[in-house]
């Protein structure tokens, strides 16, 4: 049965990526395409700052730039008035002309390019081709100050987008590298999407934001400072009229930014929702065949998708209704205007010159007020995304090594002590477990799913800390050797295989990167993994893709092994390392492992009871607890629960 509209909505839109679980504790941030608010603005601002603060040269030039092409688009517009003026002097010789002082010195400067000569003088000439000469100079000074204008667009344009870039390739690398150090209990509670949308929609809003809403905020700024400068030189009483106009331009665009900032949430919601079902049905499509659901898939994706298209109807409605509204507005400011100008100029004391200048002016001038409360949202939008980039940046990393750490030579004697522990504190895993391993040893941990056989190795390589019991290592406590070093001396297989992008041969060597190539192949051989990499199409030079993809998992499982194998590891750890392999390739698995665990101190978890008879001690683990431990001869004596296990009296449940 499909699920309705609802549910679906709550269980996808929540989710950031494949079947992940949600947000962890501390009040996970939100999914995929949420967008939210900053909580602490000021410290996100401040630490943004810290960012974009290294390239204040740039940005000081960015802003000298900002205010050429406002003063540009400003001067070439005033340019106008002298212009439309002659013409009307051309015209009609007795038209009153009351410069503004703007008007006056564009005047004075074209009269002095011209060569000194008055309009005045030119006009009483009466010749038409000194009014043509005039105009003809304002066209070419207007089109350099334009030209001028194109040239410090260009440049401001330019140089923002390389501090935004720079910044945010800072902040990306900043990230990933804070990742590299967060300890596994991070990714326990933050689930790969959720991870990954730091990078995809939250560092691309702080680039936005950088790039184009600051920008726009501070060339709003300045523009309309500076257009209102010009305007009230020009006329006040009709700046008066214009600004009568601002709380209709404010009121209006503030309604609409609210209603489409809702519906842009709301849009947003539902295409993390759709994505986030296409994404579960191309990773479960099998799952979907299997079980024949494909057609319920289908419905409940068309309540999505439709869904979708409601709130994209919306957003797009609103957003798109913007710009008409406003410009109607500003049409009829622009006939409020020119009528009152009209009257004054009848009246004296305004030219036509000025009232052309003035009608453009007041076009434009609540421009900038709208633009201004857009980037608003932007604005709010991008500081929750950095918020929750810097929250992963601030996120507690694994705890540095000891002072007194020493990378000293490990042979392998492992001795675990009253070891208690749980990966929360309200849920034990492992009860009071006491081993001993010496070197050379091979030790195998048998028992149900779930009874904690995995969480042992995790403590040895330090993925997780004890707080009761000790771990020792050739008599040193595991915390008195840097993690690094520990790790290489632990070389794992580890019970969820993964392969990188890259060819076998180098997957393989990820084990040791200085291995040779016949090194990498004796590894392969150790793993039984030679036979199959020969039959692939190139060998060991086959690529491999989206985590071995195209090999069985039994095949992956080989190469993991092969990985470890080319450790010089002292202590090996084979956690269900053969699990999907079968019984004939895992025996051989087997003999050639003996040779190689010669010298190794080894810990095996095995399904198949029949891998581990020659252990030197195997552990039963049931709930946490070691109930059994012995050799195979040993546990089949005792009578207990092996015994029961390898008769096939019970089987592992
Ligand atoms: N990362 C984890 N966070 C919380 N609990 C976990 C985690 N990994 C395992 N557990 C829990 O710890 C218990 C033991 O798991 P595990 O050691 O993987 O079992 P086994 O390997 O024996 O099948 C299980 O109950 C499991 O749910
Ligand atoms: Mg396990």
């Amino acid at each position: 049965m499909a699920r309705s509209l609802e549910r679906l909505r709550t269980q996808y839109a929540a989710k950031p990526g494949d079947m992940m679980k949600r947000g962890g504790p501390g009040g996970g941030p939100p999914g995929r395409g949420m967008t939210g608010k900053p909580k602490n603005a000021r410290m996100t601002i401040r630490r943004l700052l810290g960012y974009v603060g290294k390239y204040w040269y740039k940005l000081v030039l960015v802003l000298l730039c900002m205010l050429l092409t406002t003063v540009t688009s400003l001067c070439g517009g005033y340019l106008m008035a002298p212009i439309v003026d002659h013409l009307a002097l051309a015209v009609n010789p007795d038209t009153v002309i009351t410069m503004s002082p703007f008007e006056r010195i564009a005047d004075g400067i074209l009269n002095r390019i011209t060569a000194g000569e008055t309009v005045q003088n030119w006009i009483a000439s009466g010749t038409i081709q000194a009014v043509s000469a005039y105009v003809a100079v304002a066209l070419l000074v207007l089109a350099v100050i334009y030209l001028v204008g194109v040239v410090t667009t260009y440049l401001q344009a330019r140089l923002m987008m390389s501090v935004s870039l720079k910044v945010i390739e800072n902040i990306r690398n900043d990230l990933f590298e804070k990742m590299q150090t967060l300890p596994v209990r991070y990714y326990d509670s933050h689930p790969t999407g959720e991870l990954m949308s730091r990078y995809t929609n939250d560092i691309d809003n702080i680039d936005v934001m950088i790039n184009n809403s600051l920008v726009g905020l501070v060339s709003g700024l300045i523009s309309l400072v500076g257009t209102f400068i010009f305007m009230v030189t020009t006329s006040w009483v009709l700046t008066l009229v214009t600004i009568a106009f601002i709380p209709v331009f404010l009121f209006g665009g503030m309604m609409i930014a609210k209603r489409s900032a809702k519906y842009y949430a709301a849009q947003q919601a539902a295409l993390g929702a759709v994505n986030g079902y296409i994404e579960e049905t191309v990773t479960g499509q099998k799952v979907i065949k299997v079980f024949n659901h494909e057609s319920d898939c289908v419905e409940e994706f068309s309540l999505l998708n439709g869904d979708l298209k409601d709130k994209q109807f919306g957003a797009q409605f609103w957003g798109g209704i913007m710009w008409p509204v406003m410009g109607n507005v500003s049409q009829v400011t622009f006939a409020v205007t020119i009528g009152v100008g009209g009257i004054l100029m009848c009246t004296g004391g305004f030219t036509p010159g000025a009232l052309t200048v003035f009608a453009g002016y007041s076009r434009q001038f609540a421009m900038p007020i709208n633009n201004m409360s857009q980037q608003a949202t932007t604005i709010l939008a991008a500081l929750a995304g950095a918020e929750r980039v810097f929250a992963v940046m601030d996120a507690e990393p694994e705890v540095p090594d000891l002072e007194t750490a020493e990378a000293t030579e490990i042979r392998g004697d492992v001795v675990v002590e009253h070891v208690t522990f749980g990966y929360v504190p309200e849920k034990t895993v492992l009860k009071d477990i006491t081993l001993y391993a010496h070197p050379g040893q091979k030790i195998a941990f048998v028992g149900s799913t779930g009874a904690g056989k995995t969480t042992v190795t995790n403590l040895l390589n330090r993925f997780y800390d004890i707080e009761e019991g000790s771990i020792t290592i050739d008599g040193k406590d595991i915390k008195e050797y840097p993690r690094d070093w520990l790790r290489k001396n632990i070389a794992m297989v580890l019970q969820d295989t993964h392969l990188f992008t890259g060819t076998v041969r180098e997957n393989i060597r990820y084990g040791r990167l200085d291995a040779t190539d016949e090194e990498v192949e004796a590894a392969a051989k150790l793993a039984s993994a030679h036979s199959f990499i020969m039959r692939l199409e190139h060998g060991y030079d086959t690529m491999l893709e989206g985590d071995g993809a195209n090999l069985s998992q039994g095949q992956r499982q080989l190469l993991n092994i092969a990985r470890a194998a080319i450790s010089n590891a002292p202590i090996l750890v084979l956690d269900e390392a053969t699990s999907s392999v079968d019984t004939r390739t895992e025996r051989h698995i087997e003999h050639g492992m003996d040779r190689l665990m010669k010298n190794r101190t080894t810990f095996v978890i095995a399904h198949r009871l029949s891998t581990v008879r020659n252990a030197n001690a195997i552990m039963v683990l049931e709930k946490g607890e070691i109930i059994e431990r012995g050799t195979h001869d040993d546990l089949l004596e005792m009578k207990g629960r092996y015994y029961e296990l390898y008769t096939g009296k019970k089987e592992l449940d």
